[in-house]
């Protein structure tokens, strides 16, 4: 009987006959060998799957729809160059994000969130003609409107809502909708706001509305709710003045299974409830099907990632259970620590070996925090040997640190058979970058 745990990794994971776990027919063990590890592995055939089940989903909606993606999951300018190529924009939440981004994908095909833009980041949105703003805030409407009319440019923008729905995530931190909630402007506060930037002297061209109240949340009825709220405002707004909504975005969010005991979460069916959600409303408002546009990351990105450690030393004394020491964890993993995130993991160099004892994972840095892992079935480990941890695409790398003078692993992206490198490990001068030393 196969490993349960092989149904978290990635689409063309299998098992060869020395054991080793591969990606696309490549040995994970032979890419650890030589790249060294901590070190990350994308299968882009996953990510392709996953674009293609949120397609299939949206094929259901009778107008016009846009895949974006949540570029705080997970980005480099490789990444953004295959996702432009599979036609899809970029949700970004920072200047950095947008220039990481246009390396690969087009300004005009994002929009920028984000709670505190400032003005010069603002400046150089629109030299790198980010093709939407998304506002936050009052404070945020207000030098948006003054800028765009010192630069006499009608700027394309949307309101982000909070609605004050609730949804369960993994964790706290990982609400965004409720009222306690940073993000977003109140329902009250946006109604006012639209009839001034939909008036006809308004330099901001208001295009639509959009709401985001979780991430790794794994029900659609929250969202439904949500959308309803911000359904009711834009009927609102089209009784009272004749605006149109003409773009919708309901955000990201959809979870993904990182354990064997977590259910799947199928894509497609949630995005078709999502479209009958947006169809009933409108249908109920009489308003017109606006273009509907998702943001996803996690559920694009995460099951492409393997992260890969080598095993070092173990410990048993005075142990709770066996312990064992890998070469990364929370400087490449911060989630575990954050959110207290479980994941699952396998020997990538003895895949059919029997699982004989329950571990515990705890990576080199100066924290009694940075445990990867709390428990988890595997072969009795050996310094050497392979750990590979599945879902790791998203929120790992792009939320990483240098604790402890830490090097940022390697990426490596599999595609059509060839494996190739898309990051660097970082060098030991890449530490010193950026600093000065006046005293030595
Ligand atoms: C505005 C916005 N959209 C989309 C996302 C993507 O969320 P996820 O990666 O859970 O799909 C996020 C992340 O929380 C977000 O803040």
């Amino acid at each position: 009987m196969s490993n349960p745990k092989l149904t978290l990794f990635p689409i063309s994971t299998t098992i060869n006959m020395k054991g080793q776990l591969c990606v696309q027919k490549l040995p994970l063990t032979d890419l650890a060998a030589q790249f060294g590890t901590p070190l990350y592995v994308y299968d882009i055939a996953t990510l392709h799957h996953q674009i293609a089940a949120y397609r299939d989903g949206l094929a259901s909606y009778p107008a016009a729809s846009q895949l974006t993606y949540a570029s705080k999951a997970f980005l480099n300018t490789a990444l953004a160059s295959l996702l432009d190529q599979a036609g899809l924009g970029l949700d970004v939440a920072s200047l950095g994000e947008i220039f990481i981004g246009k390396e690969g994908d087009t300004a005009a095909k994002m929009h920028w969130h984000g709670n505190n833009k400032s003005r010069a980041d603002l400046d150089l949105a629109l030299i790198f003609e980010v093709g939407c703003i998304v506002i936050d805030n009052l404070t945020e409407a207000a030098m948006l409107r003054q800028f765009a009319q010192e630069k006499g440019k009608k700027i394309k923008v949307w309101l982000r809502i909070n609605p004050d729905v609730a949804i369960t995530t993994h964790h706290q931190y990982t609400v965004t909708g409720t009222a306690e909630s940073k993000f977003g402007l109140t329902l009250d506060e946006a109604h006012d706001l639209a009839l001034q930037l939909i008036a006809p002297e308004s330099p901001l061209d208001l295009a639509g509305l959009h709401v985001h109240i979780g991430s790794h949340f794994m029900e659609a009825e929250p969202v439904a709710q949500a959308m309803a709220r911000l359904f009711e405002l834009a009927a609102q707004l089209q009784q009272s003045h004749g605006w149109v909504m003409r773009e919708f975005c309901p955000g990201g969010g959809w979870g993904v299974p990182y354990h064997p005991d977590d259910a799947p979460m199928p894509i497609t069916p949630f995005v078709q409830s999502l479209v009958q959600a947006v169809m009933q409303q409108c249908a109920h408002h009489q308003l017109t099907l606006p273009t509907l546009i998702l943001e996803p990351g996690r559920s694009l990105i995460a099951p492409a990632g393997i992260a890969l450690y080598t095993v070092g030393g173990r410990k048993t004394a005075g142990k709770s259970r066996p312990q064992i020491s890998i070469d990364g964890g929370l400087a490449d993993n911060p989630r575990p620590a954050l959110y207290q995130a479980k994941y699952t993991a396998m020997l990538a160099n003895r895949a059919h070996d029997a699982e004989s004892e329950t571990v515990r994972v705890v990576g080199p840095y100066c924290e009694s925090g940075d445990i990867l892992i709390q428990e988890v079935p595997l072969p009795l480990a050996e310094p050497g040997d392979i750990l590979a941890v599945p879902v790791s695409g998203a929120y790992h790398l792009s939320m990483s640190s240098n604790y402890n003078g830490s090097l940022r692993p390697a990426v490596i992206f599999i595609k059509d058979g060839e494996a190739k490198r898309v990051q660097y490990r970082q060098r030991l001068e890449d530490l010193l970058e950026g600093q000065v030393n006046p005293y030595r």
